[in-house]
């Protein structure tokens, strides 16, 4: 069984990893919501993609560099009418207290690093009492092996370079599931990845033959920016 996950919410449609985008999301029935966090200069955690907030607001600068205060006055760019705000980790984890989702909290400490990142956002997870509804992930391997220290919760090994071989990776880093990009993923390789009991969701998986392909091979998670039409193939097979 194939699970449905919002990369970044509904960002096909709606501005990517904000309330919106979420919200949209849930709407679809998707089993899980994938985003991505930064923290902030008062160690904070908010929902962004990129380390700065140059392409997605109104804004300039690494987040890093701001506080959560200074960030909150940003408007997402959007041709919506209604402005997003860039949510903090709070905002989304209390709204999901309120739902049924998965959560995919990407931690985006691969580019930069952030001291301590791990800790707060398992303590915030465990703030909110979502423990048994969380799958870390990172690019980060490091990060893995940190988060698998401090946590129960689900942890995956995010990758995109060709030639790695996954069932190696997870092994080495102690890590519960794979998140790969689809190009470099083989039937293969997924398939020795099943034969060793690890999870492999792949992203992102945005065009119809593409998520039937990788459905047909038993893959465990579409991370897609279309949810609801990933949602019409969720039972073919
Ligand atoms: O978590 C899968 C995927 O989101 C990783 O790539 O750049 O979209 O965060 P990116
Ligand atoms: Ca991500």
């Amino acid at each position: 069984m194939s699970h449905i996950f919002a990369h970044r919410g509904s960002s096909g449609t709606y501005p990517e990893n904000t309330m919106l985008a979420f919200k949209k999301a849930e709407k679809t029935g998707c089993y899980g919501l994938e985003f991505d966090v930064h923290m902030t200069k008062d160690l904070e955690v908010v929902v962004i993609h990129d380390e700065t907030v140059n392409r997605t607001t109104n804004g300039r600068g690494a987040v890093k560099d701001m506080t959560l205060e200074e960030l909150k006055k940003l408007s997402i760019k959007s041709g919506w009418l209604r402005k997003e705000k860039i949510p903090s980790l709070d905002d989304v984890l209390e709204w999901a207290q309120g739902n049924e989702m998965i959560i995919n909290i990407e931690l985006k400490n691969d580019k930069v690093f952030y001291k301590g990142l791990e800790e707060l956002v398992v303590q915030k997870v465990a703030k909110y009492q979502l423990e048994g509804r969380i799958i870390y992930s990172t690019f980060n391997h490091e990060s893995v092996k940190i988060l698998k220290k401090i946590t129960t919760c689900e942890v995956a090994a995010l990758y995109s370079r060709k030639g790695i071989n996954p069932v190696l990776l997870a092994q080495s880093l102690n890590a519960d599931a794979i998140h790969a990009n689809y190009r470099v993923m083989t039937p293969q390789l997924m398939r020795d990845c099943q034969r060793h009991g690890i999870p492999v969701r792949l992203y992102t998986l945005n065009r119809p033959p593409l998520i039937q392909k990788w459905m047909n091979e038993g893959l465990s998670g579409v991370i897609t920016d279309y949810p609801d039409l990933a949602q019409k193939f969720k039972d073919k097979k």
